[in-house]
């Protein structure tokens, strides 16, 4: 039997993280991963739902998988994650290729359905939600990099009315503080600089009614732990102790990604956002206050069902107010399953569009503001790696989440180092590194 297999990976970090996961699964009984797709005994793909697009592009890979399948008839392919719940009726009708169907609380279960599915099993499935399963006590394997993901808790109960994630990663449950500790003490180790705690709703975190504030706590006293960031959080959560702790410790980044979603009340209240664009106001001065030149981006939404020409105003209205440094942006999708998909009074694809580019128009508007701020400034920069660009230049992050481009010279990937920014080139900055000196005169 082939025990190469290989994963690829969509949508978001949790699920770069669940491959990880994966990944140290399959390694614990003798499996390796291969990158070369076209030879490899298993094809794993770990899937999104959040939005149409993402579902799209998914299904288009498995139409590319079949035909590796027809050259190489024993190739098992298994569809991971989100994807698995709505999948899982179409496949058995439509997608006899695909050997193994398995939703996210499932994992642990992948060894013995390969095993079964090279015994001859028919297709597969198992799609159950679970209350408990955090995957505690399996170790992943990462990717490289300077970043290690951590995932510290699992699922949603908030029940935004547009999204499908309570539906196909179930309830809310949190890791124990000390097997997460655990693992970023291992991380830092294995030479990773920085680590980033995920969660769908990451500032929910409870585990014994230990909450997200002494968890992060916890953490920034690991040893030799660089760079701590974490997201998702959900603005309802949000503390001042959480953000009297990030001010305390010097290697929790100043950078928080707080989701706006829309900035008008009957859309949020229809949204069910649980919080009112003033309370979201109050909180970023809050924020801003406890944190000067932290960092700020967001997710936005247009189109929900029903935002008239006013209501998304409001959405650029509360953009100006704030600022953000950058913005995730998207177009409202209806999701099945989902309250809002029911919902009367579809926004028309030409204006979700027109709004987006205004979204995008005037993100872009704030996001330059920013960087023009940074001219002239030494950032503390993390060399993460080789720029798109040039092999001459490094890429690197500010601790509020900028990226920084700077000719290479003495320094390593993982290294914390002063850079001087002088200049911008379309929205990312650009600098010099500078030695202790010139930063101690500066
Ligand atoms: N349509 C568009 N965007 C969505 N998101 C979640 N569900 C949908 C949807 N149905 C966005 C939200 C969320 C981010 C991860 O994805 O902005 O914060
Ligand atoms: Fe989805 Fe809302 Fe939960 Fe975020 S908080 S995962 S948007 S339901």
């Amino acid at each position: 039997m082939d025990k190469s297999f290989f994963i690829e990976t969509y949508g978001c970090q949790m699920n770069v993280s669940d491959s990880e996961l994966i990944s140290g699964l399959l390694s614990t009984d003798g499996y390796r991963e291969t990158k070369d797709i076209n030879n490899a005994g298993i094809i794993l793909v770990n899937t999104c739902a959040i939005r149409e697009h993402a579902e799209d592009k998914v299904n288009s890979r498995l139409g590319f998988y079949k035909q590796i399948k027809e050259k190489n008839p024993t190739t098992i392919i298994g569809v991971l994650g989100c994807m698995a719940q709505n999948l899982k009726e179409n496949i058995l009708e439509s997608k006899p290729y695909v050997d193994i169907v398995l939703g996210p609380d499932s994992y642990r279960n992948l060894l013995d359905m390969i095993k079964a599915r090279n015994n001859k099993a028919s297709q597969i499935i198992d799609t159950n939600l679970s209350r408990y399963e955090v995957y505690e006590n399996i170790s992943p394997v990462r990717d490289g990099g300077v970043n290690a993901w951590i995932s510290i808790m699992r699922g949603c109960d908030k029940f935004c009315t547009f999204c499908v994630v309570p539906f196909t990663r179930g309830r809310e449950r949190s890791r124990s503080i000390e097997s997460i500790v655990e693992e970023a003490e291992k991380a830092v180790k294995d030479g990773f600089s920085e680590i980033t705690l995920l969660g769908q709703n990451v500032n929910s975190y409870n585990h014994d009614q230990r909450r997200f504030v002494e968890l992060l706590a916890e953490v920034a006293q690991i040893p030799y732990l660089k760079r701590i960031r974490y997201t998702s959080p959900h603005p309802q959560d949000m503390t001042q102790e959480v953000l009297d702790v990030m001010l305390k410790y010097d290697n929790i980044c100043n950078y928080i990604h707080l989701p706006l979603q829309a900035g008008n009340n009957n859309v949020l209240n229809r949204m069910n956002r649980t919080y009112k664009k003033e309370d979201f106001l109050t909180l970023v001065g809050q924020i801003r206050r406890t944190l000067p030149n932290v960092g700020l981006s967001t997710d936005i939404i247009v189109g929900f069902p029903g935002e008239n020409e006013k209501e998304f105003q409001e959405t650029l209205d509360v953009m100006e107010l704030v600022k953000f440094d950058s913005a995730y942006t998207f177009k409202y999708s209806a999701r099945p399953g989902t309250k809002a998909s029911e919902f009367d009074d579809h926004v028309k694809e030409d204006e979700k569009q027109s709004r987006l580019e205004r979204v995008i128009a005037t993100q872009r508007k704030h996001t330059m503001f920013h960087n023009k701020n940074y001219v002239g400034k030494i950032e503390m920069v993390l060399v993460e790696k080789e720029s798109k660009r040039s092999t001459q230049e490094w890429a690197g992050r500010t601790d509020s989440n900028k990226w920084v481009i700077f000719d290479k010279s003495n320094v390593n990937i993982g290294d914390i180092i002063p850079v001087r920014i002088d200049e911008i080139k379309g929205i990312t900055l650009h600098g010099e590194i500078i030695n202790i000196q010139e930063m101690e005169a500066a």
